[in-house]
């Protein structure tokens, strides 16, 4: 081996997995051509630079790689989310610490989490998210029945009382069964099943832009770049409105009184939605540029009741999911500081 010094820079050269080597200041001293490809930039524009700088963000917790390097240790974090260039990518990690040259360096190996199993994450999650729903809904449902004779009797009650001044505690029950009615009624969603017409996509976009519109502050602008391409289908206009409008509204609070938001609408061929095969989509996608989704509610993001919010109700995005699963289509979402991303896939044709 001694005699072919250079041998195994020529194997990571050749290997199929990405490979970066870092210093402890997360300077790039090596990339592997399958980690110039992965990353999408060039060795020349990589080496020398440190790797904070050269991604737009990197999920992957930086301290927790240098604590690991200080007493030599390796870890893999399985579901790293990579910026580069605008464009997110879903890779696994795994450091080793080696030493080299007197020097501490970090041997990061980036695979790229395949289709298959993010196709599988996916079916899995969306079955977890229905099944915490179903709970909500049925806790919500059988709320709501004591609810109506609670508010009922009150009702009576207060009709029966000898004295004005006694009807303030009445009023106060049914304030409140009224506003518990309300979250009850938003938890249980719609009702009806709606009826089904041939619509356009974009007059119900434009119809969101607005109804924001009258509500944002003149900082906040809304570009639309739309695909007219896409043809009229099958939806129901108003639960479509509604979901896009829980989306949109959020971008709008998440900003403050400067940004934009973008509606930018596509057509895709060939599309898997929740295990099934479509031969036409209309994709649309909700970016703005506000400070992204923070960080300890990404996961359950879908999730009834999860909020970031002083005061919100989390039920925005879960109720904007249970419609757009009523169309057969799917949501999904990439954030990160600076930009959040909603994709909503709805099926045209089998
Ligand atoms: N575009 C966005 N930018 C930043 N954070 C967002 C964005 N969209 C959603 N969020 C975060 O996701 C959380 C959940 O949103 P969701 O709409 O479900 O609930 P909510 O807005 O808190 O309450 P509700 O919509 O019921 O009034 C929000 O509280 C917010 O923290
Ligand atoms: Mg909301």
């Amino acid at each position: 081996m001694d005699s072919r010094p250079d041998l195994p820079k020529t194997l990571l050269d050749n290997l199929l997995t990405a490979v970066v080597l870092l210093d402890t200041n997360m300077v790039v001293h090596y990339v592997n051509p399958a980690a110039e490809q992965l990353l999408g930039v060039s060795a020349r524009r990589l080496l020398g630079h440190s790797l904070e700088q050269l991604v737009e963000y990197l999920s992957l917790d930086l301290e927790r790689l240098r604590a690991c390097l200080k007493i030599g240790q390796g870890f893999t974090d399985n579901e790293v989310t990579l910026v580069v260039e605008g464009e997110a990518k879903l890779v696994e990690v795994s450091v080793m610490a080696v030493f080299e040259n007197h020097e501490q360096l970090a041997l990061m190996e980036l695979r790229k989490i395949d289709q298959q199993k993010r196709i599988s994450q996916e079916i899995q999650q969306h079955a977890q998210q229905l099944a915490a729903r179903d709970l909500v809904r049925g806790l919500a449902h059988e709320i709501k029945n004591p609810l109506g004779g609670l508010r009922g009797a009150a009702q009576l009650l207060e009709k029966a009382l000898p004295e004005e001044s006694l009807k303030e505690y009445t009023g106060i029950i049914i304030a409140q069964a009224d506003r518990l009615r309300n979250l009850v009624d938003r938890l249980l969603g719609p009702q009806r099943p709606g009826r089904h017409q041939v619509h356009n996509v974009h007059s119900v976009l434009e119809q969101v832009r607005r109804l924001v519109e009258l509500e944002l502050p003149p900082g906040i602008k809304i570009e639309r770049d739309y695909d007219p391409s896409i043809p009229d289908f099958e939806m129901e206009p108003d639960q479509l409105q509604q979901a896009f409008l829980n989306i949109v509204r959020n971008a709008a609070e998440a900003m403050g009184d400067q940004g934009s938001i973008r509606l930018k609408t596509r057509t895709v061929f060939q599309i898997t939605i929740h295990g099934k095969r479509y031969r036409l989509a209309a994709e649309i996608r909700i970016i703005d540029n506000g400070p992204g989704i923070p960080e300890a509610i990404r996961d359950t993001l879908f999730y009834p009741m999860v909020t970031g919010k002083e005061g919100g109700t989390g039920l925005g995005l879960s109720i904007a999911q249970n419609l757009i699963d009523q169309h057969k289509g799917r949501i999904e979402c990439v954030s990160w500081p600076g930009h959040t991303e909603f994709c909503i896939y709805l099926p045209l044709r089998k």
